[in-house]
């Protein structure tokens, strides 16, 4: 049989790799997702659940940041100004500051897709929760 790994072929070049690399619509996709759950598990009562997806927000951006230098101005400002208040505001279990920083920071997300050219993506809150994450305050072992 056939051996169909690449290891034993050439070495893949830089520009290779770099083609291979998700790009700004593939990571945009997964900080919907990441988003979307992040506001039920807040309203839930998860509030570890929600910061864990606030992190992952953080995190793609920053990947992006690095795969596309020209956003990484605005990415830096959204998550100084917005991301990480919003993730000390699930540290304090403040919901309604919670609320607002969520819904500013959603309205800005579309303000710079109309930015950078895409007017046409518009993200919007599902109105049905996610289905596969327990949402509800989670007992909790060796805390406080
Ligand atoms: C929580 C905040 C954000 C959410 C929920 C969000 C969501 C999305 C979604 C769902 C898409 C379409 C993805 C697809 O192609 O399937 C998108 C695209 C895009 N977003 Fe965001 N976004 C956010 C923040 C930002 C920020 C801060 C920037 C800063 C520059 C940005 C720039 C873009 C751009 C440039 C695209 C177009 C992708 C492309 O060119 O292929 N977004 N976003």
């Amino acid at each position: 049989m056939a051996d169909e790994s690449r290891a034993k072929d050439a070495p893949l070049s830089l520009e290779q790799i770099a083609q291979l690399l998700p790009g700004t619509g593939e990571i945009m996709a997964s900080v919907g997702e990441a988003w979307w759950r992040c506001a039920y598990a807040a309203r839930g009562g998860n509030w570890e659940l929600a910061a864990y997806f606030a992190r992952r927000v953080r995190g793609l951006q920053r990947k992006l940041a690095v795969l596309r230098p020209k956003y990484a101005d605005d990415l830096g400002e959204f998550e100084r100004q917005l991301v990480a208040p919003l993730l000390s505001a699930l540290d304090a279990r403040d919901g309604p500051t919670f609320e607002r920083l969520y819904a500013s920071a959603t309205d800005r997300a579309n303000e710079l897709h109309q930015k950078w050219a895409k007017p046409y993506i518009k993200w919007v809150l599902p109105d049905e929760p996610p289905k596969d994450l327990e949402l509800g305050p989670v007992e909790e072992t060796g805390r406080g």
